[in-house]
């Protein structure tokens, strides 16, 4: 704001600053005095204590000095005279004389000398020399009570022991931080030597990674990922997917039921009620893969246990047949057991899908090849069971609110235990689930 405008506010002084009267009133030029090298202010700026602008928010720090009453200085060294605060009848130019001087000199800089931290020399350098109180601050007051001549004189004596102390405390400062310096490296000297902390790296689940890289498969042929709760309602896992109350395949499942009895909440036996939550939820067409977790009733022995995993897939589209599920569980295969495998598809029965089909793959062991029998893998039978899959039943469509006249779908379903295990020759699935990393880690560390 110019000064021009700041004048014509009513609660500011426009008195003069006197000191502009001595730089010969050229406003340009207004300095409080020779000692102020501070900018140039307009005299608007710097009021006349007590007028109204005065009591502007910023304090005018040497005002406040002038007028402040004596108050204990909290700091060392500050137990001297009140008469020998800033108040002109309390300076004494005798302080300026050279034996003063020089005895100010000696006892700061033997205190300084002998510091024993740098706490110590820190208060010491607001003792003799930085504070208000220290006694060369006070000699200097007395600077202008001299004629110009002495003032001269005595203020090269005054500089001079300002000087000595400083470059006392300089010294002293040196030889402290290099003392602080030498101690803390011996303090907090770590011995880059010593051998770290090692922590044994872990495994991905095999489940996990199977998991994962049968999903990454199914992304890569655009399908999506799909999950649904473990708690399932009936419905959901049943119902809707062509198994009624008395539907005999309901027997085979050895379904866990959630309490209390009647809630119709049970634990899923497979991942197919993850259909039916896609078909409501989303729009069609549909293309999921869903991997997840499932429950049985099943006692545990070396290739049963009441969880374990399935991945399970569906495509629901118009105008698809079972040869789009024939092509895309050849490339599951390849994903599952390496390329250049024969799959086929043996007739079978699931409630919701018709026709359905069990789904069997070379033996990529013995490829079927008498030469390479016995096998393990197979037990000579060159084929590896591995999933049902079939076309969706268009009674579950129509449970989903899918017109089965416009749009028909395949699913299939597999255990990832068995998969992992034949893929990895695996006896004991039991394995899976004890959490002994050498088992881990024997599928390697990464993927
Ligand atoms: N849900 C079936 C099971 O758990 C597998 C399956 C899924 C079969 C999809 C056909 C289609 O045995």
């Amino acid at each position: 704001m110019p000064p021009s405008t700041q004048s014509a506010d009513p609660h500011r002084s426009d008195v003069p600053d006197p000191s502009a009267a001595s730089a010969g009133g050229d406003p340009s030029s207004r300095r409080t005095g020779p000692e102020h090298a501070g900018p140039v202010r307009p005299s608007a700026d710097r009021p006349e204590p007590g007028s109204a602008a005065s009591n502007s928010a910023v304090p005018d720090r040497a005002a406040s000095e002038r007028t402040e009453p004596d108050r204990p200085d909290p700091r060392p060294g500050s137990q001297r005279p009140s008469s020998q605060r800033g108040d002109p009848a309390s300076v004494d130019p005798g302080a300026l004389g050279p034996d003063r001087l020089e005895q100010v000199r000696l006892q700061a800089s033997a205190a300084i000398a002998t510091a024993g931290d740098l706490d110590e020399l820190a208060a010491l350098r607001t003792l003799h020399l930085d504070g208000r109180g220290a006694p060369l601050a006070l000699a200097r007051r007395a600077l202008g009570a001299l004629p110009p001549p002495e003032r001269a004189e005595a203020g090269r004596r005054h500089n001079a022991a300002t000087a000595a102390i400083r470059a006392a405390y300089e010294a002293r400062l040196a030889e402290l931080t290099a003392e602080r310096d030498a101690r803390v490296l011996v303090e907090e000297r770590v011995d880059v030597t010593l051998p770290g902390t090692r922590r044994p790296l872990g495994a991905r689940h095999p489940l996990s990674a199977l998991s994962d890289h049968l999903v990454d498969v199914f992304v890569a042929m655009g399908y999506e990922v799909a999950e649904g709760p473990e708690a399932e309602h009936d419905w959901f896992n049943f119902e809707a997917l062509n198994l009624g109350p008395d539907h005999p395949a309901r027997s085979s499942h050895d379904t866990l039921y959630v309490d209390p009895v009647g809630s119709g909440l049970l634990l899923r036996t497979h991942t197919s009620p993850v259909q039916i939550r896609t078909l409501l939820s989303r729009p069609l067409p549909v293309y999921v893969v869903c991997p997840g977790r499932t429950y049985r009733n099943d006692a545990v022995d070396a290739t049963h246990s009441p969880v374990f995993g399935q991945l399970e897939g569906l495509a629901v589209d118009e105008g698809i047949t079972m040869a789009d599920l024939r092509g895309t569980l050849e490339v599951f295969a390849q994903a599952l057991f390496g390329s250049g495998l024969a799959t086929r598809l043996r007739p079978s029965y699931f409630p919701f899908t018709e026709p359905s089909a069990e789904l069997d793959v070379a033996c990529f062991a013995c490829r079927g090849e008498p030469a390479r029998q016995p096998c393990r893998v197979c037990s000579d039978e060159g084929w590896i069971e591995v999933g049902g899959c079939g076309m969706v039943d268009p009674n579950v469509l129509v449970a989903c609110g899918v017109d089965p006249a416009r749009y028909s779908g395949f699913a299939f379903g597999m255990g990832l235990e068995r998969a992992a295990m034949i893929r990895h020759d695996v006896h004991e699935i039991r394995d899976f689930v004890d959490g002994d990393v050498r088992f881990g880690l024997s599928f390697g560390t990464g993927n």
